[in-house]
């Protein structure tokens, strides 16, 4: 039985992304709740400092951390391991990380970054955590994606949108997420497992002002950061989808202030969405 979305205690949830913005909010949120709470991003150093900051205002000692890189395939598989030799069970996983990029660039893998982080990543760790999601039963994955995934297209003959501009491509990525969401919910219908997606809103977070973030993101970072919601708010639709009793079951779906809604038309197309599960078996080697 889930819990009541005020006591997560005995729920083990990962979430990527946690240095900063909605992820480090929503990995305290949970925290509050009770849950034990797997920190997930690249540097150890600001990672230690979330858990730390957690920890402190939450009480809760059961916050670890586990550094990985998710633009690099390798380094997710071994973020998979490291997470099996410690836990047994799984009960939500919350695949936030994400940026935005003005130039590309290549993973370690060869791979455009912003599509390796944004979607490849979640399609990886999801299928590679299966199994342990599974067991745990009723579990759930909440896809972190954005309301940007409306400008987005799916180009197969330019999967990675390495011709897209830095917006077309960014709602390339969460397109992608919206699709791969949505396939995914219809192949773990009746194991007790759910995937949904999810918009938090524009949120005054790291991601519209990193010095690579596109030129149009920073300017409007710039300019508009204080009438943005805080991370606080931004996390409000991850805690609600990773604990609340009211979306028990639901799955396939697409949440913004916590509220379902529907995604673009193209978001829903099943030939696509298969056609991109395909795809990305290939682009990550990992079989389903
Ligand atoms: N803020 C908004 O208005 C908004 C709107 C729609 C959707 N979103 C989505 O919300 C999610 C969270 O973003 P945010 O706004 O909270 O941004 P943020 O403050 O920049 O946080 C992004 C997190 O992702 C991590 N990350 C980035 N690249 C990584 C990599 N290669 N490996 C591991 N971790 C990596 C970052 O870690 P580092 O510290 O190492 O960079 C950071 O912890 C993203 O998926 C974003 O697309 C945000």
């Amino acid at each position: 039985m889930q819990k009541g979305s005020g006591d997560m205690s005995g729920r083990v949830c990962m979430i990527t992304g946690t240095t900063s913005g909605i992820g480090k909010a929503t990995a305290l949120g949970l925290a509050k709740m009770g849950a034990t709470v797997i920190l997930v991003a690249r540097n150890e150093a600001d990672l230690r400092a979330a858990a730390d900051d957690i920890k402190e205002k939450t009480a809760n000692e059961s916050i670890d951390l586990i550094v990985a890189d998710l633009s690099s395939q390798e380094s997710i598989h071994r973020l998979a391991e490291d997470f099996r030799n410690k836990y047994q069970h799984l009960h939500v996983l919350i695949n936030n990380a994400g940026l935005t990029a003005e130039h590309k660039t290549l993973s370690v893998d060869g791979i455009d970054t912003l599509f390796a982080v944004n979607y490849l990543a979640p399609f990886l760790l999801t299928n590679l955590l299966s199994d342990v999601l599974k067991v745990s039963a009723p579990s759930r994955i909440v896809n972190v994606s954005s309301d940007g995934h409306k400008f987005g297209r799916i180009d197969f003959d330019d999967i990675q949108s390495k011709k897209r501009s830095a917006i077309g491509a960014y709602g390339d990525s969460k397109l992608a997420l919206n699709l791969f969401t949505y396939e995914l919910a219809r192949k773990i219908k009746g194991t007790g497992v759910t995937a949904n997606a999810l918009h938090p809103g524009v949120v005054a977070t790291n991601i519209g002002s990193h010095d690579s973030s596109p030129f149009i993101t920073r300017f409007i970072w710039k300019l508009f950061k204080v009438f943005m919601s805080s991370p606080d708010k931004g996390a409000q639709t991850s805690i609600f989808l990773a604990s609340s009793p009211d979306v028990d079951g639901a799955s396939g779906k697409y949440f913004v202030k916590s509220k379902e809604t529907r995604s673009s038309k193209r978001s829903y197309d099943e030939s696509v969405g298969q056609r991109l599960w395909q795809v990305s078996e290939e682009l990550t080697k990992v079989s389903t």
